[in-house]
């Protein structure tokens, strides 16, 4: 098996993974290895933006307590200082790159309201935000000499010995072959699972790839009931994709109705459509249920067509392209699932339990985002944390820094044909589905107990396709069921309703 060596293996190519290579090649080699394409990640179909404290009216505390508030309670209050206080640095760094974001017309950013937040604190570029920062990033890596970039590379298994990562098995999806990358540190990037879900506004390439892998090399996982649904997805009731309606939309004005166009949100919280979005979830949820009606709307009909195509072209073209016109039109919109609030429990560089092994943005849990998090926080602890376990590696360089030369690798088996590939997408359909109807924004016990059972029978039926675990299908399948495995039993674990953890029997907590 073909065996490369470097100083850092980064595997995700988003906000995070790109963060980490750019700091980090400065003091050594880097690869960075992503399922897809370099820009086929989840940052690239982040709309909002990044929160940051840019303006005199703002402050810190205010951007600390909106992001506890919405944590409820659940926050890591140490990485959400740190985190908050870095975020000017993050958004300036981004800007000497390239990354052009919105200005007002005094010259100054131009920054936006989210769910959540107390204060206009949204850096962005229109409705794109993360595209253009991916844009920006990878074109950087691709410049920087110390970095390989390796492209449509699937992680498959990290390789511990003596209880510390090493580094990590491989399979290459052009060639099919694998291939083993040893590293003085391993560092996870692999974003969000949000394909556990029937609905996601996540990529198919969300299959929890690193959070599987690190909990089947035995690190510490967290908080991982919290699984946050953001209310507003795009109801088209035939296609599978789901396309999100960026609470900016709301930030600016777009109020959330009920069919007969009548406002609700104010019976829910003070903050209107603006509350947390754990709140917003679950009265749509609600509403759409007393209604028996399968989506709600967003009302953006005060806004001029002008408007809406300058400052959200992506959705109102997306909108444009299903015969709704935002101008005149209400928007149907359904919740669905959009981040993953735990992960790999990490400290603020990084670190995780396993020596050797690093996470950092979706697929990490620093505490950060608590039960819930706050809009527009996830982009920004990309940045934040990638930066951070670079700096904090580069640190360590060369004392601490340990490599393995030699190691027993797994053997490679199998190899992918399509045979089963019908197969195994049957049993992603059913995980998908069972997720959403058991484990989604409102559960009950009992229907956790029901998951639990699914999930162990279709265990079993993959288990017939473990000789193929090489092939890209079958390997998501497994990664897909180990994260419902743990999100269902942390989710039968937490007795009381939290955050995005809610569950029926305990009415009250439908209001705040
Ligand atoms: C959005 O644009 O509504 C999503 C932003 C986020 O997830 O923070």
């Amino acid at each position: 098996m073909e065996t490369l060596h470097y100083d850092y293996l980064v595997l995700g190519s988003g906000i995070a993974g790109l963060t980490f290579a750019l700091h980090a090649a400065k003091a050594g080699k880097v690869a960075v290895a992503c399922k897809g394409a370099l820009a086929d990640t989840g940052t690239t179909h982040a709309q909002g933006g990044i929160a940051a404290v840019l303006s005199a009216i703002d402050s810190l505390e205010l951007h600390v307590q909106d992001t506890l508030e919405a944590g409820a309670g659940l926050c890591n209050e140490e990485a959400v200082r740190f985190m908050v206080a870095k975020a000017p640095e993050a958004i300036q760094w981004l800007q000497q790159l390239g990354v052009c974001f919105d200005k007002a017309d005094n010259g100054e950013l131009a920054l936006g309201l989210e769910g959540g937040h107390h204060e206009y604190r949204i850096a962005h570029v229109k409705d794109h935000t993360g595209l253009s920062i991916q844009q920006v990033l990878s074109k950087v890596a691709l410049q920087e000499p110390s970095i390989t970039i390796l492209d449509y590379h699937m992680g498959l298994e990290l390789l511990v010995e003596e209880e510390r990562c090493h580094g990590m098995q491989l399979l290459d999806l052009k060639t099919k072959e694998s291939k083993v990358i040893l590293a003085g540190a391993v560092v996870l990037a692999t974003g969000g699972s949000g394909q556990v879900y029937r609905h996601t506004t996540n990529p198919s390439l969300a299959t929890g790839d690193g959070l599987a892998m690190a909990y089947r090399a035995g690190a510490k996982v967290k908080h991982m009931e919290f699984f946050q649904f953001h209310p507003t997805a795009l109801y088209d009731p035939v296609s599978r994709e789901t396309f999100l309606i960026s609470e900016a939309l709301r930030g600016a004005g777009a109020e959330l109705v009920l069919p007969d166009g009548s406002r609700f949100m104010y019976q829910y919280h003070p903050l209107g459509s603006l509350a947390p979005r754990d709140v917003v979830s679950r009265a749509v949820y609600r509403e759409m249920k007393l209604h028996n009606s399968p989506c709600l709307y967003l009302d953006a009909r005060h806004f001029t067509k002008e408007y809406l195509q300058k400052l959200f072209p992506f959705i109102y073209a997306k909108c444009k392209s299903r015969g709704i016109h935002a101008e005149r039109d209400l928007i149907p919109v359904v919740p669905a699932a959009h981040y993953q609030c735990g992960g790999i429990e990490t400290d603020l560089h990084g670190e995780t339990s396993l020596a050797g092994l690093y996470a950092i943005g979706e697929v990490a849990c620093t505490g950060v985002h608590g039960a819930n998090r706050l809009a527009s926080n996830s982009l920004l602890e990309g940045l934040v944390f990638g930066k951070s376990a670079a700096t904090y590696l580069v640190s360590k360089q060369p004392r601490q820094l340990r490599f393995r030369k030699y190691l027993l690798y797994p053997e490679a088996v199998g190899f992918s044909n399509e045979l089963f590939t019908t197969a195994v997408e049957s049993v992603k359909q059913q995980l998908q589905q069972v997720m959403w109807d058991y484990v989604g924004i409102v559960r009950t016990r009992q229907e956790l107990m029901q998951a639990h059972r699914q999930i162990i029978k279709l265990t079993d039926e993959l288990a017939i396709f473990t000789s193929l675990l090489n092939s890209q299908k079958t390997k998501e399948m497994q990664n897909l069921l180990t994260v419902a495995d743990m999100i269902v039993k942390a989710a039968m674990i937490r007795e009381k309703s939290i955050g995005g953890h809610f569950v029926e029997e305990e009415q009250e907590a439908y209001q705040v």
